[in-house]
């Protein structure tokens, strides 16, 4: 029998694994327990904390609905999310917009919209234009591109947060037009401070950090043979643009309100500027990575049942 120690434990518990048949989740699961333990013995974890840990993951689960993922804005906010964009990003070789995070406001059903419609309903703010173009790694123009926006109120919050789920505001879809032009109005992107009321906000406080995010609004661009692609546009000269709290910007993605743009399409409005540059799909990059948060929920409720 084999002595069960603080070494051992680690090949003990993979041992037991090795007969998993999908190999990817054998991988995963392996590596997985290598650095739970290793993160064990490095910090000495005590019974203690240990339960603290289990009290707090509890919490975000608790806390989570079908339109509030706490897990997301913990994945967020220790830069795990940015981590697993910068490897999705690494994959594809040719030069196409970053990814950024999609966040936990996300939702796919937001209503069909025509170019240049305001995806403002109900708020109030200075109103902007969003224009370009959705383009291939050459430089062509994609036509029929889905274009999937939303973004935060001028109180900083996001519909889902305010109202019943039934109500949308600030959010829509469109699609790009035979030469890959887009362009719709909505709010001047602002700032503001991710969700407190939970055990995230909790870990937030007690780390002394200030929670914010810079101002951005959120895209998922599609189209069939492309990357689906999942970013957001940061205004520049917002205060937290060098210390977002859940490490989303990118420099590529910092963009500059334009008073006075004469190729704007409604010129008579500040505007919004960008390129969204797309890649070529490829076997398994293919799949959606732009999944509503909500459909988490629902199928953790089904699979229980
Ligand atoms: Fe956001």
């Amino acid at each position: 029998m084999r002595a069960i120690n603080e070494y051992t434990i680690t090949d003990a518990a993979i041992d037991q694994m090795a007969a998993t048949p999908n190999p990817r989740m054998r991988q995963v699961m392996e590596s997985l327990v290598r650095h739970l333990h290793a993160f064990a013995r490095e910090v000495d974890l005590t019974p203690e904390e240990w339960l603290e840990g289990v009290r707090f993951l509890t919490a975000v689960g608790q806390k989570c609905t079908a339109h509030r993922q706490e897990f997301i804005l913990l994945s967020d906010t220790l830069g795990l999310s940015a981590l697993v964009n910068a490897l999705h990003d690494k994959r594809v070789s040719e030069t196409v917009t970053k990814s950024s995070l999609l966040g936990p406001f996300y939702r796919q059903d937001a209503p069909m919209m025509k170019l240049g419609d305001s995806i403002i309903s109900r708020c109030k703010g200075t109103e902007v234009v969003f224009y370009g173009r959705v383009i291939d790694s050459a430089g062509s123009g994609i036509p029929n591109a889905l274009v999937q926006v939303w973004e935060p109120d001028e109180t900083g919050n996001y519909d889902l947060q305010k109202h019943d789920p039934s109500v949308m505001d600030l959010r829509g879809c469109f699609r790009t037009d035979p030469e890959g032009r887009y362009y719709f109005r909505g709010l001047c992107p602002l700032g503001y401070m991710i969700p407190m009321d939970g055990p995230v906000g909790d870990m937030i406080r007690a780390q002394k950090r200030h929670g914010y995010r810079p101002a951005h609004i959120h895209f998922v661009i599609g189209a069939p043979g492309y990357r689906e692609l999942v970013t957001a546009l940061y205004v520049a000269g917002d205060a937290h643009i060098d210390s977002d709290t859940v490490f989303g910007v990118d420099e590529s993605l910092i963009i500059a309100v334009n008073k006075s743009d004469r190729s704007s399409p409604l010129p008579n409005l500040p505007s919004i500027h960008y390129d969204f540059r797309l890649a070529a799909a490829r076997d398994q990059m293919s799949g959606r990575v732009g999944a509503d948060p909500s459909q988490v929920t629902s199928r953790v409720v089904e699979g229980g049942a």
